[in-house]
């Protein structure tokens, strides 16, 4: 009975010591295996008396129940604990971690840039934060002229520069153009720029800062069919085959002539009429059939003259078009605000 009491005492002493599976393993054969100490105590069973016998043999039993429960419960708490390379359950279903994706502009970008890529132009990005010279007076709109309120600006609160003026996060990708004029020194230049921009606006319609795309192409010979038939395969390949485009006189300073794109409705696939039960009612987008896509025109001489490329010898053709824009425009995306694109709410943008 001593002898029992004793291994008790042990065993709890033991028990409470276990750091592992394997010190799990050892204790349970130490008490509970064939040569174990449970056994020989069974086994010293025949050298007591024999009313001693029943309670001592009640006693190993007991011993031997509650031993067996204990190494269970502390097998089942390691298990629970286990750490790597320690124990693995081949059987337990694998951990589900939730999917991340990007974010839907940068998917509208990544498929823009391949667009282009496939005709041969390159992808560039240029500064946000650039010079009044880039974003304005060489895109031929001088200090005070008023397009420039067209193009409302934050400005950056630092040094004037004495030629290229003040800071500005860009307004529009178009100063882009003359950077990459720049760049290439000598013309054929055939570029795709996308980068933010940023104007102080915040409505439905408007964030503080979205994305523009800016084409631009200047060689020799360079008309505007060839800026109608670009924009046209945009269009087709970016909203389907079906839809259309139009190019409508506008005015802008970095372009002569200047127009801005239309493309056809893709809610009233560009007749300005849908039905419903009462009829046919004016298609609640469009109105009229064409929705507004950007702006575009052929590259003002002085553009040309501003990075020393002489416009008797060649032209060319810019666009720029919101990426949310066209993001929105989508056939299946109906977007009735535009900054929820910002708000980073992730049952939004999980949804892409
Ligand atoms: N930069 C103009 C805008 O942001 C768009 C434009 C680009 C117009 C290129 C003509 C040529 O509105």
């Amino acid at each position: 009975m001593e002898q029992l009491n004793k291994y008790k005492i042990e065993f709890s002493r033991e028990l409470n010591s276990i750091k592992s599976q394997s010190d799990l393993d050892s204790l349970q054969i130490k008490y509970l295996g064939r040569k174990g100490i449970v056994n020989s105590l069974l086994q010293s069973i025949d050298k007591l008396r024999q009313e001693e016998r029943k309670e001592f043999g009640k006693k190993v039993n007991d011993l031997k129940t509650s031993i067996n429960q204990l190494i269970d419960a502390i097998r089942q708490e390691l298990l629970k604990n286990a750490g790597p390379g320690e124990f693995i359950d081949v059987s337990l279903p694998g951990k589900k971690y939730p999917r991340g994706s990007l974010h839907l502009a940068t998917y509208a970008i990544e498929e823009i840039s391949k667009i282009f890529q496939k005709i041969g132009f390159i992808r560039m990005s240029y500064p946000e934060v650039e010079w009044e010279h880039y974003a304005f007076d060489s895109l031929n709109m001088p200090k005070e002229h008023p397009a420039r309120d067209d193009f409302e600006t934050f400005f950056i609160d630092a040094p004037e520069h004495e030629k290229y003026g003040k800071m500005v996060l860009t307004p529009h990708t178009s100063s882009g153009q003359l950077r990459e004029m720049q760049r290439v020194k000598k013309p054929p230049v055939r570029m795709i720029n996308i980068a933010k921009c940023y104007r102080p606006n915040w409505d439905t319609s408007h964030t503080p800062m979205f994305h523009q795309f800016e084409g631009m192409v200047v060689d020799k010979e360079i008309n505007i069919t060839h800026l109608k038939g670009t924009i046209d395969y945009f269009a087709k390949e970016f909203f389907g085959a079906k839809r259309e485009i139009r190019l409508r006189p506008f005015h802008f300073q970095f372009t002569e002539p200047s127009f801005e794109v239309d493309i056809t409705c893709g809610i009233c696939s560009g007749t300005g009429v849908t039905r419903n039960l009462q009829g046919s009612v004016k298609c609640r987008l469009c109105k009229s059939g064409w929705l507004e896509l950007g702006g575009s025109g052929m590259i003002h001489p002085n553009v040309l003259k501003a990075v020393n490329i002489d416009p008797e010898k060649f032209s060319g053709w810019a666009f720029g078009i919101g990426v949310e824009r066209v993001i929105m425009m989508k056939e299946d995306l109906k977007l009735d605000d535009l900054r929820i694109m910002y708000e980073n709410d992730i049952r939004f943008l999980e949804q892409f």
